[in-house]
């Protein structure tokens, strides 16, 4: 049993996210923490809501809310959502706890100490009209990497450079729009990342397993000349972390708060220590998962995000961990993805384009998306979500091919036999066949979850359901019943067995429909079928099992006309 540490990229506070988050970090995290889970492993699964910096105070304005109590609400909203799609963690916790806040004025005091801070007195701008400082969000303009006209203060959008606002060409401020802004004086603190350069770069060398989209990301931003500045960690804010040196004050930073992105990713080990004040463990609980001096060192780490997170992920954050001069785990792993797009666009919460996680659940249950997502995730490009394929994957995969073997398989032994796993006949040479291409497509499928690579499990997954239908229509025990009825019996004990198997397989993809099909067969036998020979007998003759309600039903064209003219607009 091996110890697997695995966390998603923190969703902003602000608001609901769309499927393109969702399908970005969470689900496909949640696919993997399941998967490790079901073959036994020890997962501690963490994600959280990133709380504070520009996103947070600018949401809570416009909801005309304080912040704190914005973001307490918007937690539980995401909370519940994530509920709603059966994201499995371990924890949801808070970037605004107070172990946040504790371990982050730790860990800049650890960098003071190690002589990677400096501060500096910088032009910052100011808005005359708003009379404030100006960071990150809270100024837009032109990139001046890519040209593209709406880039914020803190990154590009559009490719990835972080940003500093006076990068910005032609800036405004995003609170009032006003461009009569100027410079103005004010301290900061920096970390030292150019000191970091060669510890950084050969960590990021020696991982030869990373995709190719992180190290490529990764190595970018590392050669650039530019991309390895040192970097503000401070802001001109009221709302985040104050500003202190372990628990001691920090002379000339009063009143400032540390960088969201500072603190964010500290996060990670915070929401598990939150976890463990939430279930009453102490300290070495959470410790163990992440210092290598308090039993980490066995444990793998993988981290999932979009494509936009991993600078953050392989340079600033390893710079806080190895500056720290700590024995705190970095990440093994590194699983990132690109941007799922919307109908002929791009998916956006600023502009309220595409659907998101609350509407999705509202139309459909979250295994219809989880399906569709995930057998579509942007792995190797960006992928698109449209309508039509939408309704072609769910009618087909899942109601074609899973749910309709389920469905004819149940009612017809119910009819024929009876309610009981029937006793007649034994496995022949077709069953044999079957059971042999199956172990084979499982270890297949296992090497591809192992493996992170979504797409291509998704479509082993299917090929698995696929060979089951085969089988059936080549075995006909419909047809067989009529001449040889012990031999059906046979046939049907195998495909009832068949169906807790695929429960089984499926549920880190579909793990609704997977527990019906489970309860259905009347077990909770969830040994992963390492031994597929025996798997496909654990369900005796005998055994009573039940139909399950329709696993999945089809849309219509009339819904998914309906739909798509529904999520064409703007949400508001
Ligand atoms: O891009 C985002 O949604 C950020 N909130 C991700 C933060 S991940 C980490 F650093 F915690
Ligand atoms: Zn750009």
């Amino acid at each position: 049993m091996a110890r697997i540490l695995i966390t998603s990229a923190i969703p902003y506070i602000n608001g609901i996210k769309h499927l393109g988050n969702l399908v970005g970090s969470q689900l496909p995290a949640d696919l993997f923490a399941r998967y490790m889970r079901a073959r036994g492993h020890e997962v501690m699964f963490i994600c959280a809501t990133d709380e504070h910096g520009t996103p947070a105070e600018l949401a809570a304005a416009k909801a005309g809310q304080p912040v704190a109590e914005y973001c307490a609400d918007m937690h539980a909203v995401q909370a519940e959502i994530a509920r709603g799609f059966r994201l499995s963690f371990d924890h949801f916790g808070r970037s605004s706890s107070p172990r946040n806040h504790a371990l982050t004025q730790h860990f800049a005091g650890r960098l003071a100490d190690n002589g990677l801070i400096r501060e500096v007195t910088e032009q910052m701008i100011y808005s005359v009209d708003d009379g404030r400082f100006l960071p990150d969000r809270y100024v837009e303009g032109t990139c001046p990497n890519c040209g593209y006209d709406s880039a914020r203060g803190d990154q590009c959008d559009n490719c990835t450079k972080q940003l500093d606002p006076t990068d910005l060409i032609n800036p405004r401020s995003t609170i009032s729009g006003s461009t009569n802004l100027e410079l103005r004086e004010t301290k900061h603190l920096y970390l030292m990342q150019r000191n970091l350069r060669d510890k950084l770069e050969a960590w990021i060398d020696s991982k030869h397993d990373w995709p190719l989209l992180t190290t490529s990301i990764a190595k970018k931003w590392l050669n650039d000349g530019d991309g390895l500045q040192d970097r503000g960690i401070t802001r001109d804010l009221h709302w985040g972390i104050p500003v202190k040196r372990g628990d001691q004050p920090w002379p000339g930073m009063e009143g400032k708060v540390f960088y969201v992105w500072f603190d964010a990713p500290i996060e990670y080990i915070a929401a598990t220590a939150e976890w463990a004040d939430a279930n009453g463990l102490d300290d070495a609980a959470w410790q163990r998962w992440w210092r290598t001096d308090m039993g980490a060192e066995d444990v793998t780490y993988y981290q999932f995000m979009g494509k936009d997170n991993v600078p953050f992920h392989t340079l600033s954050f390893p710079a806080t961990i190895l500056g720290s001069g700590e024995p705190w785990k970095l990440v093994d792993y590194l699983k990132s993805f690109n941007y799922l797009n919307y109908d002929g666009g791009q998916f956006s919460t600023s502009r309220g384009r595409g659907v998101f996680m609350d509407q999705a659940l509202e139309v459909l249950p979250s295994d219809y998306w989880r399906w569709w997502l995930l057998s579509h995730a942007p792995e190797s490009s960006d992928s698109e979500f449209t309508w039509e394929n939408f309704q072609g994957s769910v009618n087909k995969d899942l109601a074609d091919v899973l749910g309709n073997l389920v469905s004819r398989v149940t009612k017809f032994a119910t009819a024929k036999f009876g309610a009981q796993v029937p006793a007649g006949g034994s496995f022949g040479p077709m069953e044999t066949a079957l059971i042999a291409d199956l172990g084979a497509r499982i270890r297949t499928y296992e090497s591809l979850m192992q493996a992170m690579e979504v797409r291509k499990a998704a479509a082993e997954l299917r090929a698995i359901w696929v060979i089951g239908n085969e089988y059936l229509q080549a075995a006909a025990p419909w047809t067989v019943v009529k001449t040889d009825p012990e031999q059906a019996q046979a046939m049907i004990r195998l495909a009832l067995n068949l169906i807790r198997v695929y429960a089984i397989l499926s549920q880190p993809f579909i793990p609704d429909a997977s527990a019906t099909m489970m309860a259905a067969m009347g077990s909770e036998d969830w040994t992963w079928p390492d031994d597929l020979s025996a798997a496909m007998r654990v369900l005796e003759p005998g055994q009573p099992f039940t139909v399950p309600e329709n696993l999945f039903r089809k849309i219509t064209d009339e819904e998914r006309a309906d739909w798509q003219t529904r999520f064409a607009g703007v949400r508001t």
